[in-house]
């Protein structure tokens, strides 16, 4: 599986006459790197990913992978789909078969491939996602995180280049978030470029290469730690700076913290805290 970009290009999208969702939108996901999409409820984060993922058509604007543009023809979304697969936020929208192998099976099976070629894609899939133990197992039967886990091997069984998760962390508890922040690195190791959304800006300053924040209808793209410490702009998506930021900026202050970049996370804050109080190597 090779990494491609995808991009969107002007997005206007609206969902009821008058009122627009997304005005102008674009964001490009690179190859190989790790994109938060950040956004306060109602932003516009899922009308973003279903117009990336296909499943929503814009009024305005272009969806590309690499150069080729998405067209909403049943070909054109076929061959899309085949390339960028959309995990939705709750898996119950998502898993409908008996069973979690029955389920994972869908995708492939309609893409006509034959019996050994699913099989070898479920197996693939379910172990990227750590619920092979599962797979005999009715869906409605798992806990809520082995059910998303679940949902995001149906995308992958898929082989897509590109995997939108819309907030595949929301509603988890610390140790499934760890399993599947474990398993996103195995499925980024097996070539799959990796978008998640989320408004856990924590999560996306210590996950991302880059972040896209959606605000006034539009996404302003850049590097996570600069994007998440623009006051003006947090204040204007209703998003809290992250807690590392603003615990590394004081510490830095008392001189308690070498000066440059913040840590992104507790252990590599903890790491760059000195032995004793008051010594800064
Ligand atoms: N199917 C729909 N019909 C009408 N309005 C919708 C629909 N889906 C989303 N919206 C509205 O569009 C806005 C953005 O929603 P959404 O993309 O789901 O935001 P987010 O994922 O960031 O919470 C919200 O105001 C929401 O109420
Ligand atoms: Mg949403």
């Amino acid at each position: 599986m090779s990494h491609r970009s995808l991009a969107a290009d002007g997005l206007v999208v609206g969902y009821e006459r008058g009122r627009r969702v997304l005005d102008g939108a674009s964001v490009s996901v690179p190859a190989g790197r790790r994109l938060a999409i950040l956004g306060a409820n109602g932003s516009g984060k899922t009308t973003l990913l279903r117009c990336l993922s296909g499943a929503l058509e814009p009024a305005a604007g272009s969806v590309a992978v690499d150069d080729q543009l998405l067209r909403h023809s049943r070909r054109g979304l076929r061959a899309h789909r085949q390339e960028v697969q959309l995990v939705l936020q709750d898996p119950d929208d998502q898993l409908f078969s008996a069973s979690v192998a029955q389920d994972v099976s869908f995708g492939p099976l309609n893409l006509g491939l034959d019996d050994d070629a699913v099989r070898e894609r479920v197996a693939e899939a379910l172990r990227l996602l750590a619920v092979d133990g599962l797979a005999a197992r009715p869906t409605h039967q798992l806990s809520y995180g082995e059910r998303k886990r679940v949902a995001i091997a149906g995308a992958v069984a898929m082989r897509p280049c590109v995997l939108l998760l819309d907030e595949p962390t929301a509603g988890l508890d610390p140790s499934a978030v760890a399993e599947a922040l474990a398993a996103l690195t195995r499925l980024e190791a097996s070539g799959t470029t990796v978008v998640m959304s989320t408004h856990d800006v924590d999560l996306a300053l210590r996950w991302a290469d880059e972040v896209a924040v959606v605000v006034d209808r539009r996404v302003v793209q850049g590097d996570p730690a600069t994007m998440l410490g623009d006051d003006d702009l947090l204040a204007r998506a209703r998003l809290d700076r992250p807690w590392a930021l603003t615990v590394g900026a004081r510490l830095q202050e008392i001189g308690l913290l070498a000066d440059g970049a913040l840590p992104r996370d507790v252990a590599a804050l903890l790491a760059a805290l000195p032995d004793r109080p008051g010594v800064v190597t």
